[in-house]
């Protein structure tokens, strides 16, 4: 199997050889409850009927005035969906619940201290605090529609309560993932031209409270020198009058909510009726540079799709507990714990802590403590959980009807112990395939009407036309046991409108590669290209293989090398420096730097130490390397290119190929020696 990441840059196609797995049915009790068990839906949404099919997932929605054209593609490849049409995602997250479900949970919210009570939001409360915050961010923050302002929340109820308060009013919400450094928020507030950050006190993890207003200080300080101003800090407090910080208030800038809330207590602030095509959030996401990108999405066509899909895939009935266990700070708990569940009036639960925290069977009294029925994480957790505490789901008594797996490839033999443990043989399992880029799943099986597959993710979803190309731009098909680029041949409601500010890095990016005509408004002729390399087996299932261009994903976060090197070079003592995927039993992946150093440079432990720390400044702690191996010099292309796939290869222990055409092979055993020793696994 070749691994994710920088190894396999342009080497797209590759031989893929596994064992085909079998095919599991789901359970006719399954099939009987599902919301989707009419096998026409594929005809419905076959090519033909395109873009038209995708007013059954608009048609979820509650709108204030109906689009007048499904999908406009005057303008390629920026699409745009449900043109004419308006409406707020906050009013049908919330407000079009209250007649029905007004005393029903919209969110349960448990705290990682086990001691500690559950927070319970019902639609009416979650409508209330919502209000309330949308007039502080209006009424005090001064905060309108196309605004945008940046979050740094962990996982807390204040931050759904934020996204949906900023919706409310049309203000583009910019959440930064709460692992993240002060310094990667910085950034993200100055490319977003974002005032107001919005942040906490603190919050627990892994049985320690951490501080989190210390980081907002230094995020503002960061975003100064890069010449943006925050005007205001705005701190929830976990507590509402206990301050769990040492930092001080700053006066004039920084305010404690409660306090502001006091003033719009009981208070209404209106929806504001939105053109489907006005950007909702923008979520950050690493790619090939060093600069993370502003995925925009869109209101109307992300609402419909996550809508849908959240329906269709994961089978959300309003009577349903659903838990995803994943963290809203990324693109899956923006669709997947908020958007689609909440659109559903489904009650979401979020936990604020770690799978283990204070022991192996703390998902599962989670789970059986709140009849939780449907399950969603990703195969860093599950694998993390199995190792922890393979015994674990059989001590509880709780039953789920069907379970997703989201971020990574899944190893057939963790799908199984998901299947047969974790969900008892009962559950079905969905395994979601897509990217922040596109809003929603992109292939899954439609649960009671495909059966699974362990490691594949299914096929395309109704209305998406997947292709895999190889790097010629030749299409491979189906059952030739060869990999390539997976690419998506249409556009759908949920992929993202654009790269915030830079639209050109948006064409380039996704369309450039495969692009058969650029002056053509027909959208046959732009494949949108994902990143990933696929396999498509006869029977039409696509295995994902993982980022053919340098993207780490990282216990299913997303790094880019780049970023990674970057930091690597704000120590002073380093010349170069190259990141690398290493392949781990829990993890997925998770980096390697090589780096040399600056001539007269001595190597040693504190300055690799620095490295460490230096990455784990500028990026957040979730990135920082397994190692870092100060080395001589890095294996080269004559035209100077760093040959990560080289160095991929000695810390995977693998066979690193044809050498001969570096500029310096000589070094590449020199480097195989620091990391192996003399074991000789290239011969
Ligand atoms: C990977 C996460 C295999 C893939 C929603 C993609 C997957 C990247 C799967 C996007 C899956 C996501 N099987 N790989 N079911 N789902 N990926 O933007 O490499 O954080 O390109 O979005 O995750 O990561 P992102």
């Amino acid at each position: 199997m070749p691994t994710a990441g920088s190894d396999s840059t342009s080497e797209t196609e590759i031989g893929v050889y596994w064992k085909e797995e079998e095919l599991i049915h789901p359970p006719t009790r399954f099939i009987a409850q599902a919301n989707m068990a009419d096998p026409n839906i594929f005809e419905r949404f076959k090519e033909e009927n395109f873009p038209e099919c995708f007013k059954e997932y608009a048609d979820l929605l509650s709108w204030d005035r109906y689009w007048s054209t499904t999908l406009d593609t005057s303008n390629p490849p920026f699409w745009k969906w449900f043109v004419g049409g308006k409406l707020n995602a906050s009013y049908n997250c919330v407000d079009r619940h209250l007649r029905k479900y007004k005393n029903k949970a919209a969110i349960i919210w448990i705290p990682e201290q086990e001691d500690e009570p559950d927070q319970v939001l019902t639609y009416q409360e979650l409508h209330n605090r919502v209000n309330e915050f949308a007039l502080v961010l209006r009424d005090f923050a001064g905060l309108k529609k196309g605004d945008r302002v940046t979050f740094h929340l962990p996982m807390i109820p204040a931050l759904p309560i934020s996204m949906l308060a900023a919706a409310r009013l049309g203000i583009i919400h910019n959440q930064v993932f709460g692992g993240f450094s002060a310094k990667a928020c910085a950034e993200r507030i100055q490319d977003s031209e974002s005032h107001v950050l919005v942040t906490c006190d603190g919050y627990c993890r892994n049985g320690q409270l951490l501080d989190k207003k210390m980081d907002a200080d230094l995020t503002v300080e960061e975003a100064k020198k890069l010449g943006s101003d925050v005007k205001k800090v705005l701190v929830w407090r976990r507590y509402p009058d206990k301050y769990l910080s040492k930092s001080p208030m700053v006066a004039g800038r920084d305010y404690f909510i409660d306090d502001l809330l006091k003033e719009f207590r009981g208070k209404r602030a209106e929806p504001v009726s939105m053109d489907a095509e006005d950007p909702l959030f923008l979520m950050y996401s690493s790619g090939s540079t060093g600069r993370p990108k502003g995925c925009q999405h869109r209101t109307g066509g992300y609402l419909a799709y996550v809508a849908g899909t959240s329906k269709y895939v994961q089978d959300i009935h309003p009577e349903d507990v659903y838990w995803c266990f994943a963290d809203i700070g990324w693109i899956t708990g923006h669709s997947y714990i908020v958007y689609g569940p909440l659109s559903l009036a489904a009650t979401t639960v979020m936990y604020e802590g770690v799978p283990l925290f204070p022991d192996a069977g703390r998902p599962w009294r989670i789970a059986e403590r709140l009849g939780v029925d449907i399950f969603h994480t990703a195969p860093t957790t599950i694998r993390m959980m199995r190792k922890a505490g393979s015994n674990e789901p059989k001590k509880y008594n709780y039953h789920f009807k069907c379970m997703t797996t989201v971020g990574e490839p899944i190893e057939p033999e963790v799908w199984r112990w998901y299947y047969y443990v974790v969900g008892k043989g009962e559950a079905i399992i969905t395994d979601t395939w897509w990217l922040t880029e596109s809003g929603g799943f992109l292939c899954s099986t439609l649960p009671a009407l495909q059966p699974m597959k362990p490691g594949s993710a299914g096929t395309g979803m109704p209305g998406i036309y997947p292709v895999i190309y190889d790097d010629g731009g030749k299409e491979i098909r189906r059952g030739q046991g060869r990999a390539g680029n997976i690419c998506i041949r249409n556009p759908w409601p949920g992929i993202m409108q654009t790269i915030w500010g830079d639209p050109e890095r948006f064409v380039r990016q996704y369309y450039s590669k495969y692009c058969m005509n650029p002056n053509s408004t027909n959208w046959k002729d732009w494949p949108w290209m994902a990143g990933d390399g696929a396999v498509q087996a006869e029977d039409g299932y696509y295995r994902i293989l993982g980022r053919i261009d340098d993207v780490i994903k990282v216990a299913g976060h997303r790094l880019g090398t780049k970023e990674l090197e970057n930091a690597s070079l704000t120590t002073p003592e380093i010349s170069e420096a190259a990141a690398i995927a290493l392949t781990d039993e829990l993890r997925g992946h998770v980096p390697v730097i090589y780096a040399s150093l600056k001539p007269g440079i001595i190597p040693s432990k504190e300055i690799a130490e620095k490295v460490v720390a230096n990455i784990a400044k500028e990026l957040g702690p979730i990135a920082k390397p397994r190692a870092v191996y100060l080395v001589p010099d890095l294996p080269k292309t004559r035209s100077g290119k760093i040959m990560r796939r080289v160095l991929a290869s000695i810390s995977n222990s693998k066979d690193y190929g044809d050498i001969t055409t570096l500029a310096n092979p000589d070094i590449v055993e020199t480097i195989r020696k620091m990391v192996q020793g003399d074991k000789a696994v290239n011969k």
